[in-house]
C-alpha cells in the first residue's frame, strides 16, 4: 500500500474478494463519491459493485462482499487521534466484511482507495485494523499546461493517479509567456489561434476533480511570465509593443506594466472569470523570476513608485501583488499563493502563502518567512521537481525528501502546510515521456506527505511500490522502471554529466535568442 498507513494491525484469517462488491452507504452519507469508487473497482478490478443506499430490494448481490461505509462520530472514534483531521478514516478487514468509518468525504474515498491498493496486492485480503491519518494537509502535483498543452483526457488520467495515492491538491499552471490555456470572454484574444481548453472541458475537470477528492489551484503567473498575454494585448506591456509569444524558454524582460490602471483592470477581469471557473479556497498569482529590466525603464511604473512612496521596483511587486491578493480576499474570500521570489518585496501581505521552490542556496527569504510563521508550501526544487531527469533526482532522493528546512525544528514548521512536486514542460512534449517523470516519483511523493518519518523505510517502499507499479502499468499508464528510478550513485552522476551538458547547450541558445 503506498502511502503506508499511520496504524496496521494484522488480524486473524483472510477475506477472499470475488467479483461481487456491495458497496454500502446507508445514510447517503457519501454518496457524491461511491460512483467513482464503483467506477474504480469495475474498470481497474473487473469486480461487479452495487451501491446499496436505500432500502429497495436488492437483484443480484447474492453473495457479494460487504463494504460498509459510515461516519464516524464521536460514539466510534476509537482514539484520541482521530479527532476531525480532513481525510482521516479506519479500515476494517474481517472474514466476512470490511468496513470504512470517516469523518468526510475524503477519509471514506481514501479508505477505499487503501483498500484497492490491498486487492492490487492480493484478492484475499488478510483481516487487519487500519488506523490512518495524512500528515500534511497539503499534498499537490503542479502541471504546466503552458509551455506544452495537454488535453483533458491526460489531466484526468493524473488526476486518477493522484487520487489513488491520496494526493489531494492539483495546481494548474495555465498561464505563462508560451501560452494562455484558459479562455478569458473579456479578452478573446488571449487563447486565439492558441490551443486551449474550453469552458465545458475546465468544469467537466473540476467535477472529475472533486469526486476525487482533490481541490484545483489554478495559477494565473504575473507580473513576469506575462508574454503570452502581452502578445494579445500588446497595452499590458510596459512599452506599448506588439511582442510575438515566444517559442522557447528562459526568464524574459517582457513584463506586465505595473504602474498603468489598466493592468490591474485586466488581470482583476481576468481573475472574475478564473473564479467562476474555479469555486475553491485557493488560487496561485504567481510571482516568479520576474526580471524588472522594463520597469527600471518604465515612466508609467517609476510614477507608480514615486505616488505610492515605494523603495524600489520590487517593492512595486510586493505592491502590485497586494494589490490583486486583496481584490481577492475582499471580493472572493479567497487565500492566495505566490512563488518565494515575492518574499524580495518587504512591504508584501503577510497573509500571502508561500511556495517555496529556489531561494538561493541558503534559502534565506523563505527561511525567515518560515520562521516569521508565513504559512507555506514547499516545492523545493532539488527534491521535487520531477521535470529534472532521474539522473538528478532520483526515487530515493524524492522518497526520502522532508518538507522542512535545516535548522528550523518540527515546532517551528508548524506553518508548513504540505509538499507539492511540478513538472515544468518546456522538455516534455509526450504524454508517455510526461507519464515517465511523474511515475513512480510520485508515488514517493505520496509518501513524503502523507506518512509519519518513523514509518518511512525506502526498502519497504520499494517492496510496496513493485505490486501498484505493476498494477499502473496494467492501465497503460506508462512509468520509468523501478531500477532506473532507483539509480545506483555511479549511473547518476555519469548521467548527470551528460544532462547538464544538453542543457547549457539549450541554455546559451536561448539567452542568444533573447539578446
Ligand atoms: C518556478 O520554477 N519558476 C516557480
Ligand atoms: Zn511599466
Amino acid at each position: 500500500m503506498i502511502p503506508k498507513p499511520r496504524k496496521e494491525q494484522m488480524k486473524e484469517g483472510a477475506l477472499f474478494i470475488g467479483d461481487k462488491i456491495a458497496l454500502i452507504d446507508e445514510g447517503k452519507t457519501f454518496s457524491s463519491i461511491t460512483k467513482v469508487m464503483q467506477k474504480q473497482m469495475e474498470e481497474w478490478l473487473h469486480i461487479q459493485v452495487f451501491i446499496e443506499d436505500d432500502d429497495k430490494e436488492k437483484n443480484g448481490d447474492e453473495g457479494a462482499t460487504k463494504i460498509e461505509l459510515k461516519p464516524m462520530t464521536a460514539k466510534n472514534k476509537k482514539t484520541k487521534e482521530d479527532k476531525a483531521q480532513a481525510g482521516a478514516y479506519q479500515l476494517e478487514i474481517t472474514p466476512d466484511k470490511i468496513t470504512v468509518w470517516s469523518g468526510d468525504l475524503q477519509g471514506a474515498f481514501y479508505g477505499v482507495q487503501s483498500l484497492i491498493q490491498l486487492i492490487v496486492e492480493s484478492p484475499t485480503v488478510p483481516c487487519r485494523y487500519i488506523e490512518d491519518a495524512p500528515r500534511y494537509p497539503w499534498r499537490g502535483l503542479m502541471v504546466d499546461v503552458s509551455r506544452c498543452f495537454y488535453p483533458v483526457p491526460v489531466i484526468k488520467s493524473i488526476l486518477d493517479e493522484m487520487a489513488f495515492l491520496k494526493l489531494n491538491i492539483f495546481h494548474w499552471h495555465l498561464t505563462d509567456d508560451q501560452g494562455f490555456r484558459i479562455p478569458i470572454k473579456k479578452y478573446p484574444k488571449l487563447t486565439e489561434g492558441q490551443p486551449h481548453y474550453t469552458h465545458e472541458e475546465i468544469k467537466e475537470v473540476v467535477h472529475y476533480a472533486r469526486e476525487r477528492c482533490i481541490d484545483i489551484v489554478p495559477e494565473i503567473d504575473m507580473p513576469g511570465h506575462f508574454t503570452a498575454s502581452i502578445a494579445a494585448y500588446p497595452y499590458l506591456g510596459c512599452t506599448g509593443e506588439a511582442v510575438d509569444v515566444p517559442e522557447h524558454f528562459g526568464v524574459f524582460k517582457t513584463i506586465a506594466c505595473g504602474g498603468k490602471e489598466t493592468t490591474y483592470q485586466f488581470i482583476r477581469d481576468v481573475l472574475d472569470e478564473v473564479c467562476q471557473l474555479f469555486p475553491y479556497e485557493y488560487i496561485h498569482l504567481g510571482g516568479d523570476e520576474a526580471r524588472k529590466d522594463q520597469w527600471k525603464q518604465c515612466p508609467h511604473c517609476q510614477k507608480k513608485i514615486q505616488e505610492e512612496g515605494l523603495e524600489d521596483v520590487e517593492a512595486l511587486q510586493g505592491y502590485f501583488m497586494n494589490c490583486i491578493f486583496k481584490y481577492l480576499m475582499d471580493t472572493k474570500g479567497k487565500k492566495v499563493i505566490g512563488w518565494n521570489e515575492n518574499l524580495h518585496a518587504k512591504n508584501l501581505d503577510e497573509r500571502l502563502i508561500i511556495q517555496h521552490w529556489y531561494d538561493g542556496k541558503g534559502r534565506k527569504n523563505s527561511r525567515k518567512a518560515l520562521q516569521e510563521k508565513r504559512e507555506m508550501i514547499i516545492s523545493d526544487t532539488e527534491h521535487v521537481y520531477f521535470d529534472y531527469p532521474y539522473c538528478v533526482t532520483p526515487l530515493k532522493k524524492v522518497y526520502r525528501y522532508a518538507p522542512v528546512f535545516k535548522g528550523i525544528s518540527e515546532e517551528g514548521s508548524k506553518t508548513v502546510k504540505g509538499v507539492e512536486a511540478t513538472i515544468w514542460t518546456e522538455f516534455i512534449r509526450e504524454k508517455d515521456v510526461l507519464e515517465k517523470m511523474l511515475y513512480p516519483r510520485l508515488h514517493a511523493l505520496a509518501e513524503v506527505g502523507w506518512t509519519e518519518p518513523q514509518n518511512k523505510d525506502y526498502s519497504d517502499f520499494l517492496r510496496r511500490l513493485e505490486p501498484q507499479n505493476r498494477f499502473m502499468l496494467k492501465r497503460g499508464i506508462c512509468g520509468t522502471p523501478i531500477e532506473e528510478g532507483d539509480m545506483s550513485w555511479i549511473k547518476a552522476k555519469t548521467d548527470e554529466f551528460i544532462y547538464r551538458r544538453r542543457v547549457n547547450k539549450i541554455h546559451k541558445r536561448n539567452k542568444e535568442l533573447n539578446a
